[in-house]
């Protein structure tokens, strides 16, 4: 069976030895630069998972096209100074580092990425989306099972994840769990722009994810997971001593519809794809 074919089959995909070792550690490095650069006075944006609660702060709605900083949940104390250090108290930075950082820029436009979306036939994809989510030992928290189509929604349904695993990953540090055949299943809910303000959850099926089925994404450093946009999947938290650092972007279909409630907004006649 072809790439293609597994994925339509199975929901995702997974190709070991995607990236060097070298690769992941440049990629780890930068995050970390760009971290330390990051004057984190004034603009504390918590990234929280539990859906009705994610903050809906401005500085998260206009990080579409920037580098922005999110915080873990629990990151800083009652008197409001962080429990540990700057870059071990964020969860992750996004959205906009495939366009606006060159080492970000080069790994998100591969040769090898190249020719996996050619082959997956996304020729017409861009990338809307990057993130470095850091996970750190003993620190990073749960992400609740979702479907990544709901944060970024099209019409008709395009959202396709790439996962690329920037350390090993496994059921101690925080691995991704999912159902294969999984996707096999509608849209539950769209985040999106409240009138007026904000951000809601749009739910458009209250059906709840089964469960049943969950296997860990156990993979070693080096590894791209294709994820379908309707594939429910998850993280624990990372009880470990070790960190679980992954890069992600996210890719829709050009040609599909991509609404001005979405919460992440792009000038979208500058997307690009995977070249
Ligand atoms: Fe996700």
């Amino acid at each position: 069976m072809d790439k293609k074919d597994l994925f339509k089959q199975q929901g995702y995909l997974i190709l070991e030895n995607f990236n060097s070792p070298e690769q992941c550690d440049a990629l780890m490095k930068r995050g970390m630069e760009l971290a330390e650069k990051y004057d984190y006075k004034g603009h504390a944006s918590v990234f929280q998972t539990t859906e009705q609660t994610k903050t809906s702060d401005d500085y998260f709605l206009e990080s579409g096209d920037k580098i922005s900083f999110f915080f873990e949940k629990d990151a800083f104390d009652n008197s409001g100074q962080l429990k540990n250090s700057l870059f071990k108290s964020l969860n992750k930075i996004g959205h906009a580092l495939h366009d606006l950082d060159p080492v970000f820029n080069e790994f998100s436009r591969s040769p090898q990425l190249k020719k996996l979306a050619k082959e997956l036939g996304l020729d017409e994809y861009v990338i809307i989306q990057s993130m470095l989510i850091l996970k750190h030992a003993k620190i990073g928290g749960i992400v609740d099972v979702h479907q990544d189509s709901s944060f970024l929604y099209t019409e008709p349904e395009s959202c396709i994840g790439f996962w690329f695993a920037l350390e090993d990953a496994n059921t101690e540090n925080g691995c991704l769990w999912a159902k294969p055949g999984g996707h096999s299943t509608s849209l539950r809910s769209w985040f999106r722009r409240k009138h007026g303000g904000g951000t809601e959850m749009h739910m458009m099926n209250d059906v709840p994810y089964s469960m049943e089925g969950m296997i860990p994404l156990e993979v070693k450093k080096g590894t791209c997971i294709v994820l379908h946009g309707l594939l429910p999947h998850y993280s624990l938290p990372n009880t470990s001593g070790k960190s679980r650092q992954a890069y992600a972007i996210h890719t829709i279909d050009s040609k599909a519809d991509y609404p001005k409630q979405n919460w992440l907004q792009r000038n979208l006649s500058e997307l690009k794809g995977f070249n």
